[in-house]
């Protein structure tokens, strides 16, 4: 994999990208987008700079797929684009990894800049190189390992995010905060989510995510611990896509953090006040969600995580708050446990 890349995070978005631009010095420059950054991001940035060429794709999780990859890849063959060319692509964590998938690709691979518009794509999605698309039902099942040649993040694009989408991203924010800073958690703690120091946290989330994935690009060890909270979360997450209550990625990964914690607790890991600051604060933000399925059929579901080894569950836990182990073996048991305690929290 080449090296991390740029990754600027601005308050002056077309500057940027057209000094950018202006140093690459691409044959040709492609947007793409999907509906809504279509509508909502793109009339920011074209004004005043190169590149009318414009590939669209439908927006959500359900268009992240093969057919959908294909239409990117015949419109970037339809336009002539040359190994010269450069994708931008603007959008969330779908199209920033099924975008640069396409780009990495593509007469075996042309540059592209990413710009997350999405707060889970600017503190998660967008940093790490990792790009794909779903397959038959398996998330994320095709993909390659590649940094775009710069990321760009402006926090005026969340001004359009729905409130859910930005509540959502804002669990990634929570998980970093808890696994790598205990002061910043005990900061975040202290407000809703309308008061907080966005700008902020969007560069601390990105510079502790790319410190970890610069000692480990590809998982091998101390990058596991940013799955804390999704070894359950995911389970519910995927669960849930089938049930009458469908939740948003963070909204799962609020559930996995709290019932993780109480696991961590449990083992002497964190202490039953951290236990109690972490639940506070998430319930606050997030409240309790319903879950229409059995814990049966989650342990199952976990039990497939691609993550584990074996036939053992693994996961990440903090040790206290701002640290984090990983590769812990957990039982079904204690899974069980941790959502009971979810309900009685
Ligand atoms: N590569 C990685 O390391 C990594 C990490 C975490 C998540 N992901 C992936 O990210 C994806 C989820 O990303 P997401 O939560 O950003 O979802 P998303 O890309 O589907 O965006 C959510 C919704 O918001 C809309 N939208 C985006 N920006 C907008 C804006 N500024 N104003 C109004 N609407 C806007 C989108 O069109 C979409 O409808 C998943 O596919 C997940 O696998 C990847
Ligand atoms: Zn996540």
């Amino acid at each position: 994999m080449n090296s991390t890349g740029a990754c600027i995070i601005t308050d002056r978005i077309t500057e940027e990208l057209s000094v950018l631009i202006g140093n690459l010095n691409p044959s040709s420059v492609t947007w793409l987008t999907d509906d809504n950054t279509r509508n909502h991001c793109l009339p920011t940035l074209t004004g005043n700079l190169p590149g009318n060429n414009i590939i669209s794709v439908p927006a959500g999780e359900e268009n992240k797929n093969l057919e959908v990859a294909s239409r990117i890849w015949k419109g970037m063959t339809d336009l002539q684009i040359d190994r010269k060319g450069l994708l931008v692509v603007l959008g969330g964590g779908v199209l920033g990894d099924m975008g640069g998938f396409c780009a990495a690709t593509y007469k075996r691979g042309i540059d592209f800049v990413l710009i997350p518009t999405t707060l889970l794509a600017q503190v998660d999605a967008s940093v790490g190189g990792k790009l794909g698309i779903d397959f038959e039902s398996f998330k994320n099942h095709i993909g390659v390992f590649q940094n775009p040649v710069a990321t760009l993040i402006d926090s005026c694009f969340l001004k359009t995010l729905p409130f859910a989408e930005l509540r959502s991203g804002f669990a990634e924010i929570i998980k970093h905060c808890i696994i790598s800073d205990q002061s910043m958690f005990s900061r975040i703690s202290q407000f809703d989510l309308t008061a907080q120091p966005l700008s902020e946290l969007i560069s601390h989330s990105v510079a502790f995510k790319k410190e970890v994935v610069t000692k480990d690009p590809k998982e091998s060890g101390l990058r596991k611990i940013l799955n804390f909270g999704h070894t359950i979360g995911h389970g519910i997450e995927s669960l849930s896509l089938n049930s009458g209550h469908r939740l948003l990625h963070g909204e799962a990964i609020a559930i996995g953090m709290i019932t993780e914690s109480w696991i961590a607790c449990q083992r002497q890991m964190l202490s039953a006040a951290e236990l109690s600051d972490i639940v506070g604060f998430i319930l606050r933000i997030y409240g309790k969600q319903s879950i229409d399925f059995s814990t049966d059929k989650l342990i199952q579901v976990i039990s497939q995580d691609k993550k584990n080894k074996g036939n053992r569950i693994l996961m990440a836990l903090p040790d206290r708050i701002g640290s984090c182990q990983w590769d812990i073996a957990v039982t079904p048991e204690e899974i069980t446990a941790s959502i009971g305690y979810y309900f009685n929290a």
